[in-house]
């Protein structure tokens, strides 16, 4: 399905009628790893009867660090994976794969609906008392186009100060959530945040929620720290109820998981991850 430039679909039309109209089909959601679950559990809280189908580019993380036709190319084929499956909107909990991918995914499975991330620059304009905002995003994220025609859009004068994130997908993806490893990680990308005086702090990779105490505690209380999960489960929320597709039963949703690289590995860190009793299955995709 997925062509050798990684954008094409050339069994579209079969994609596309495989497109559930179905109130009770699952959501898709996928991501380079496990970062995305943080997004999960904000949808799980807001929608709590939905199923959702979630696979993690296992085998492939971190995304931020590769070239972007190869992010387009994966993008395009997990997300193949849920189309396939019968999911009725995908998001796509991977601000690097929004930055570099959701064109592509949108022309690849037309009739799909797909919910892409961005870093939360206009709250964290309309906050910031000293005038500056930190945003923390993966490297390719933060060299991409579409972060720089974010802030000039939305920066009204404030200093925005975008910083790449090196390491600390690494951490989460090995189930590292606090202690001095992350600190020998994150105390150098926070430093030059913290001399410039910023007062809010955007988290722009999915990743990052889960270090969310450890670099709370790093930067203290004069700084807000922020992300986008709350706000793409309300865009979820509004998507499905605009096109009568919020499933109609309960309150007993569930999560299946699968991952592109080692199922024993990602079950046992999205159960740290999520407080939930997660088994995962390896999917070659
Ligand atoms: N969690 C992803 C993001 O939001 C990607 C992290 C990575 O794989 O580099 O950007």
């Amino acid at each position: 399905m997925v062509g050798k430039s990684g954008v094409e679909a050339p069994e579209e039309l079969e994609i596309a009628s495989a497109v559930s109209t179905d109130r009770n089909a699952p959501i898709g959601i996928f991501d380079s790893g496990l970062g995305g679950l943080s997004v999960w559990r904000e949808i799980a809280a807001m929608m709590p009867a939905e199923h959702v189908q979630y696979i993690a580019d296992s085998a492939f993380v971190p995304y931020g660090v590769r070239p972007p036709e190869e992010i387009r190319a994966r993008s395009i084929a997990v997300a193949g994976f849920l189309v396939e499956r019968g999911v009725k909107l995908v998001v796509v909990a991977c601000n690097t794969a929004s930055a570099h991918a959701i064109d592509e995914l949108r022309t690849a499975y037309p009739g799909m609906t797909f919910v892409g991330l961005e870093p939360a620059v206009k709250p964290a304009v309309g906050m910031t008392m000293t005038g500056r905002v930190g945003v923390l995003a993966t490297p390719r994220t933060v060299t991409g186009d579409r972060l720089r025609v974010l802030i000039d859009h939305w920066s009204d004068g404030v200093q925005v100060h975008t910083i790449a994130g090196n390491g600390m997908v690494e951490l989460v993806e090995a189930g590292v959530l606090g202690g001095d490893d992350v600190n020998a990680v994150i105390g150098p990308i926070l430093d030059p945040l913290l001399e410039d005086h910023v007062d809010v702090l955007v988290l722009g990779c999915t990743h990052y929620p889960f270090l969310h105490d450890a670099i709370a505690d790093y930067v203290g209380p004069a700084v807000r720290v922020i992300d986008s999960g709350n706000a793409i489960a309300r865009r979820t929320l509004s998507l499905l109820q605009n096109g009568r597709l919020l499933h109609d039963r309960g309150q007993a949703g569930s999560i299946t998981l699968f991952t592109t690289g080692d199922a024993d590995e990602a079950t046992r860190v999205s159960t740290l991850l999520t407080s939930r009793e997660l088994t995962a299955t390896h999917v070659d995709v």
